[in-house]
C-alpha cells in the first residue's frame, strides 16, 4: 500500500468506529481564544465533540487541547489549529496586495514560509490563507488581503503562498495546511460594499473568478473556504454548483471545505432558510465538511440524519475529507509542538526576507525629473510630514493578530537611521490621523518645508480603514491630507509623497502636486527601512501595481483585461465637459464607450511601476508564426538597462485572442519574470507559451482552445506597446477545433 492508499484505509477503519455525534464533531470548530481551557471545552473535546479550533496562539494551551483530544476522548483523533495567518506572523509582511505588486512568488513562498514556521511554533497547524477574490473594486476593502485583479497573477501568487506555507510536505516541522479562500465571487459585492450581493454570470465566474482557486487546487491547496456573500442568487455556503460540480467533480478536490465564521446560519439570514436546522441541510448538502463558529451543525446534523432527510453517506464524506487533512499533516503521528524545534520568531533572518519583500513591493508611480533619488551629498535638510511618517502600527496593516508594533521600524525611525548624521531632519505630524481636518499646524509645516531642501510627506490611509467590514465610498486621501500636499507644494519645494495604504486610492488631486510618489501599500514591520532604501537610492524601486488605479471612483469597475466592446474608446477619445456644446448633435462626441467628464484611461495602469533606470524594450519575436494546436511557442524580447544603476524589472506577457466563441478581453497576462540587469546590460527575455495556456470557458461553460490569430505583447506594465502577433492552427487531420 502506498501512503495515499494508507490514508484511505485509516479513514475508512476510523469511520467505522465513529458514533454519528463524533462524526458531527469532526465537523465541528470553535473558537478557543481564551487564556485557559475552559470546562465546556475539556468536555466537549473529551466526548469527541470538537474536530478543530481557531484563535489559540498559546503553545501551551494548544499542546494541552490536543492533548484532551488525542489523550482523554474515545477516539484520541487530533484537532485542526486555525489562525488567521494572512501576510505574517509576528514578523508582519506586506499586506497581500502589497506582495503582489512584488510579481515575485520565490519572495511570496519565502515569506508565507516564514509565517507557517512562527505560527507552527505556537501549535497553529492551520491558516485560512490565501485570499484568491479577485476584485475590480478598490472600495472593498478587503481588496487588501486580495493578490489583485488579474487571475493569473492571483493564481501564480497564490501557489507560491500555498507552497509557503505548506511547504514540500505537509507533515514537516514549520508547514502548516492553507486556505483559499473566499469560494467563491466575494470580490465582486456591489459597490464594493463587504458582504454584498455578488451576480457573475457563468462564463465570467469561470475565465476570471474561479480560475485562481483552480490553479491552487491544482497546485494542491489543503481546504477551501466558503465565501460570505449570495453568488447569483444562491449564497456561497450553500452554493451546490460551487462547492460539489466545479469542487469537487470538475476539478476532483480531495481536501475540505470549511464555512466561514458562522456563515451556516447566515443562510436564514440571507433569506435562503427558514431556520438554523435548514441552514445545516443546506450548507452540508451542498458540500460545507466543517462550520466555523456556529451551532448550526452541532444542533442539527443529528436529528437531520435521524429524521431521514440527511443521508449518512453525505456526513461520511465530509468527515473524510477533514481526517485525510488531519493524516496529511501528521497530526495522528505527532500532534504535539515543541516551539524550541524551530527558530525564534521576529529573528534577523526573517526580518531580512520581511525588509525584501517590503523593498519590492513599493511601487514608484511618478518621479518627475529624476527628484528621487535622493543624495545626501546635496542634501542638508528634509522636513519628514504627515500622519503616517512615524506610524508603528499603521504600517502593518489590516489583519493583524501576532505582530507587534514595538517591532516595527517606521519611515522616519529608518531615514534617520540611514541618513541622520549627514542630513538635517525635521519632523511634523501635522495631521493627528489621516481623517484629520484640524489645519492648525499647518503654517508650522509649511515654514519647516520652506526651510529645508526637500519634503517628504508621508500620506495615506490607516490600517483599520481597509480590511474586513472596511470598505469605502470614497477612496481619495481621507481628512485635509490634499490641503495640506496644496500647502506643501506653494512653498516651491521638491514634495515627494509616500503613500500607506490598504487600496488604490483615488489620486487625482495630487498627483500633478507632488514630484514622485512611492505607493507603499501597508508595508509591514519592515516597511521603514524598504521606504528609506528606496528614497536614498540604495535600491531602485521594481513593485509593480497589481491593480488597476482609478482616476475617480466612478470609473470603477475599471480593469486592464476589459472587454473591447463595439464601440472602444481611441487616444483621440477625449472631451472636457465644460466645452460640450449643448446644442449639439447626439453623434457629436464620436459614439464611444468613455464617461463625458474624465478620461477612459486609469490614473495608473495595472503592471505599472518606476525604477530609477531606464528599461529599453525592441526586438519581440516569435519563434513561430504559426504553431499547432498541442505545441507551444517561444516569444521574446531584448531589454537593456539605459540607466546607470543596476536594477530589476517585471518584464511582462500580454496576449490576446483576437476573434473567439466568446469574446476576449483586449488584453490577458500569461507571463511574468523579474530580472535584474546590470547598467549598459542587454538581456533577452524569453517566455513559453503552449495552446493549453490559451484555453477559455467558451459559450457552453466547458474549456476550448481555438485556432486563429493572437497578438502578443511584452514590456513592462499592461500599456505596453511592443506587439507581434502568431497563429493556432489545427493538428494535421484534426478539423476545426
Ligand atoms: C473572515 C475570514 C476569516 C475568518 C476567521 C471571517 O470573518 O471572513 O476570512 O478567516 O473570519 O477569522
Amino acid at each position: 500500500m502506498n501512503d495515499a492508499e494508507l490514508i484511505e484505509a485509516q479513514i475508512r477503519s476510523l469511520i467505522a468506529q465513529m458514533t454519528l455525534a463524533e462524526k458531527i464533531g469532526q465537523m465541528q470548530q470553535v473558537n478557543a481564544s481564551s487564556d485557559h481551557v475552559p470546562e465546556y471545552l475539556r468536555d466537549e473535546l473529551c466526548a469527541g465533540r470538537i474536530g478543530s479550533v481557531l484563535n489559540q496562539v498559546d503553545v501551551d494551551i494548544v499542546n494541552e487541547l490536543q492533548r484532551i483530544a488525542v489523550e482523554d476522548s474515545r477516539l484520541g483523533i487530533p484537532l485542526l489549529v486555525g489562525r488567521d495567518v494572512i501576510h505574517g506572523f509576528k514578523t508582519v509582511l506586506p499586506i497581500p496586495l502589497g506582495q503582489a505588486a512584488t510579481w515575485n512568488p520565490h519572495a511570496i513562498a519565502e515569506g508565507a514560509r516564514l509565517a507557517a514556521r512562527e505560527a507552527a511554533s505556537t501549535g497553529v497547524n492551520w491558516t485560512f490563507a490565501p485570499m484568491l477574490d479577485i476584485s475590480r473594486d478598490p472600495r472593498w476593502g478587503r481588496i487588501a488581503e486580495s493578490l489583485g485583479e488579474d487571475p493569473y497573477l492571483a493564481g501564480k501568487l497564490g501557489v507560491a503562498m500555498v507552497d509557503g506555507f505548506q511547504g514540500d510536505d505537509m507533515d514537516d516541522a514549520g508547514s502548516i495546511a492553507a486556505c483559499a479562500k473566499h469560494f467563491a465571487g466575494y470580490g465582486a459585492s456591489e459597490s464594493g460594499r463587504d458582504y454584498a450581493t455578488t451576480n457573475i454570470p457563468e462564463n465570467e465566474l469561470r475565465n476570471v473568478y474561479l480560475q485562481p482557486f483552480h490553479t491552487a487546487v491544482d497546485a494542491g491547496v489543503a481546504s477551501i473556504m466558503t465565501s460570505f456573500s449570495d453568488l447569483n442568487g444562491v449564497p456561497a455556503t450553500a452554493n451546490e454548483f460551487l462547492l460539489r460540480q466545479v469542487l469537487r467533480e470538475e476539478w476532483t478536490f480531495d481536501g475540505f471545505v470549511v464555512s466561514d465564521w458562522d456563515s451556516i446560519r447566515q443562510l436564514s439570514v440571507h433569506g435562503l432558510t427558514a431556520n438554523d436546522k435548514d441552514s445545516a441541510l443546506e450548507a452540508v448538502t451542498a458540500g460545507v465538511d466543517l462550520e466555523m463558529e456556529g451551532d448550526a451543525y452541532r444542533n442539527h446534523l443529528v436529528p437531520l440524519v435521524e429524521e431521514g432527510r440527511l443521508d449518512m453517506e453525505l456526513v461520511d464524506k465530509a468527515v473524510e475529507n477533514i481526517l485525510r487533512s488531519k493524516f496529511r499533516l501528521g497530526l495522528f503521528d505527532d500532534p504535539y509542538t515543541q516551539p524550541d524545534a524551530l527558530p525564534a520568531m521576529a529573528d534577523e533572518p526573517a526580518m531580512a526576507v520581511a525588509r525584501m519583500i517590503a523593498l519590492q513591493s513599493i511601487v514608484m508611480l511618478k518621479n518627475d525629473q529624476d527628484v528621487l533619488p535622493l543624495s545626501v551629498d546635496t542634501l542638508k535638510s528634509l522636513a519628514v510630514i504627515g500622519p503616517l511618517a512615524d506610524a508603528a502600527h499603521q504600517q502593518l496593516g489590516t489583519w493583524v493578530f501576532d505582530g507587534d508594533p514595538a517591532q516595527s521600524i517606521t519611515g522616519l525611525k529608518a531615514i534617520r537611521e540611514l541618513v541622520g548624521e549627514d542630513v538635517d531632519i525635521r519632523y511634523q505630524r501635522v495631521l493627528e490621523t489621516s481623517r484629520s481636518k484640524d489645519k492648525t499646524q499647518f503654517e508650522e509645516a509649511v515654514g519647516l518645508a520652506t526651510n529645508s531642501d526637500v519634503v517628504i510627506v508621508f500620506l495615506g490611509e490607516e490600517a483599520i480603514l481597509s480590511g474586513e467590514a472596511h470598505s469605502r465610498a470614497d477612496i481619495g486621501l481621507p481628512g485635509a491630507q490634499v490641503e495640506l500636499v496644496e500647502k506643501l507644494r506653494n512653498t516651491g519645494k521638491p514634495v515627494i509623497a509616500v503613500i500607506l495604504a490598504g487600496r488604490p486610492l483615488t489620486l487625482s488631486d495630487v498627483v500633478d502636486k507632488v514630484d514622485a510618489i512611492l505607493f507603499a501599500w501597508h508595508p509591514g514591520t519592515m516597511g521603514g527601512p524598504a521606504i528609506a532604501d528606496l528614497l536614498f537610492g540604495v535600491e531602485s524601486p521594481s513593485g509593480k501595481l497589481p491593480v488597476t488605479f482609478p482616476r475617480l471612483v466612478g470609473q470603477i469597475p475599471i480593469y486592464y483585461n476589459q472587454k473591447n466592446t463595439g464601440k472602444p474608446p481611441t487616444p483621440d477619445t477625449t472631451v472636457n465637459i465644460d466645452d460640450i456644446n449643448a446644442r449639439a448633435p447626439q453623434t457629436s462626441l464620436g459614439m464611444t464607450c468613455f464617461h463625458l467628464d474624465v478620461a477612459y484611461t486609469p490614473l495608473f495602469a495595472f503592471g505599472h511601476g518606476l525604477s530609477y533606470t531606464g528599461f529599453d524594450y525592441s526586438n519581440i519575436r516569435t519563434s513561430a508564426s504559426e504553431i499547432r494546436m498541442g505545441e507551444a511557442l517561444t516569444i521574446s524580447a531584448d531589454l537593456v538597462n539605459s540607466g546607470e544603476i543596476a536594477a530589476e524589472e517585471v518584464v511582462q506577457l500580454y496576449v490576446r485572442d483576437l476573434v473567439a466563441n466568446v469574446t476576449r478581453p483586449v488584453r490577458e497576462l500569461k507571463g511574468f519574470t523579474r530580472v535584474k540587469i546590470q547598467p549598459g546590460q542587454r538581456v533577452t527575455v524569453e517566455f513559453q507559451l503552449h495552446t493549453d495556456e490559451l484555453a477559455f470557458y467558451g459559450r457552453n461553460q466547458k474549456k476550448m482552445i481555438e485556432v486563429g490569430d493572437f497578438h502578443v505583447w511584452i514590456g513592462g506594465s499592461s500599456e505596453t506597446m511592443l506587439r507581434t502577433e502568431f497563429r493556432i492552427v489545427s493538428k494535421p487531420c484534426d478539423g476545426a477545433v
